[in-house]
């Protein structure tokens, strides 16, 4: 394998933008940022911008490393030439099998063949991503969380055809990244975290749509009671109603247990767009892409 200097990150959003910065502020990588239109790189661009500028006035980097960091990401709809120029792939694209199915379909005739190719998926399988491409042993989950750029953990996945080589390469990568790293042998859904927080994030909709409890209530009475950093509500709007709904859907279908079913509640919010802070307004309203809580 060559030395890695460029990276694509496949995806603008919430997700994709701050993988993109992490990678650059921290690996010191040249980054591709793909999307599909311009005004969803631009907006990715501008929340790189904003979060850089959180940096700066913590004084944790000065003015000129917030440019030079911003200088370092590329955004493109351009995917082939991303792909063809970059020594290592993280795709972040939307929670949608088909959708990033076909992505890995494109990777894999623009990638080079000894460039590992990652998922950043919340929930699909790895083993089903990997079946796209030529070379599925050079394909694993990278799975970040949010923000990537303050969260220190990555899950690495293997997916059954996944080589010892492709971990040891995406384990190297997330510690340049300042990351801890966590091994899922299987490419179980949900892996570890999200087996076990998206299932809780769910039942807190649960007590909503029964009427037991407002969410602010829901939310304090789980960051007193059990410590966490934020209520389950807030962590939802965050995180995006719209993932989450996604993410319980393969749980239903992989898992063929409806004790992983979505609440009405979630559906019928996806359905009216109430996505979370990335459309304004979840279960709370938020101000600007600043993501400053108002309610
Ligand atoms: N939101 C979270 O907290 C979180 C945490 C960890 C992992 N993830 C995973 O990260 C991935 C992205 O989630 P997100 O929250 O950033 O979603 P998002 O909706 O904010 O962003 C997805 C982006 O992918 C883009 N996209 C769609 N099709 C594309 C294509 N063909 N090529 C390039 N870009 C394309 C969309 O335009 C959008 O900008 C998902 O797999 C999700 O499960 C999400």
């Amino acid at each position: 394998m060559r030395e890695i200097r460029n990276v694509a990150v496949i995806g603008a959003g919430l997700m994709g933008h701050g993988i993109s910065q992490v990678a650059a502020q921290f690996g010191g990588y040249n980054v591709y940022m793909v999307d599909v239109k311009n005004e969803f790189l631009e907006r990715g661009m501008g929340m790189i911008r904003e979060s850089l500028g959180k940096f700066v006035e913590k004084g944790k980097i000065t003015k000129e490393q917030a440019e030079r960091i911003f200088s370092m990401i590329r955004p493109t709809t351009d995917l082939g030439k991303a792909v063809s120029e970059s020594d290592f792939v993280i795709e972040a694209a939307t929670e949608d099998a088909n959708l990033k199915l076909e992505i890995f379909r494109k990777i894999g005739e623009s990638a080079r063949e000894d460039v590992v190719i990652t998922s950043n998926t919340s929930s699909i399988s790895i083993t089903l991503l990997s079946s796209a491409v030529k070379r599925p042993e050079r394909v694993a989950g990278m799975h970040f969380f949010n923000p990537p750029q303050l969260m220190p953990l990555v899950e690495v996945v293997k997916g059954m055809k996944t080589s010892e080589e492709t971990v040891t390469t995406v384990r190297e990568v997330a510690k340049s990244l300042n990351k801890e790293t966590v091994l899922c042998k299987k490419d179980s859904p949900g892996f570890i975290v999200n087996r076990i927080l998206v299932p809780a994030l769910n039942e807190a909709v649960f007590l909503v749509e029964e009427g037991v409890a407002d969410p602010e209530e829901i939310d304090k009475a789980i960051k007193l009671g059990l410590n966490w950093p934020m209520g389950p509500l807030q962590l939802l709007d965050y995180v995006g109603l719209d993932t989450t709904l996604n993410i319980t859907q393969v749980f239903m279908n992989e898992f063929q247990d409806s004790k992983y079913r979505p609440a009405n509640l979630l559906r019928r919010m996806v359905r009216a767009g109430l996505l979370g802070r990335k459309t304004g307004k979840g279960f709370y309203t938020w101000e600007s892409a600043a993501l400053t809580k108002t309610k």
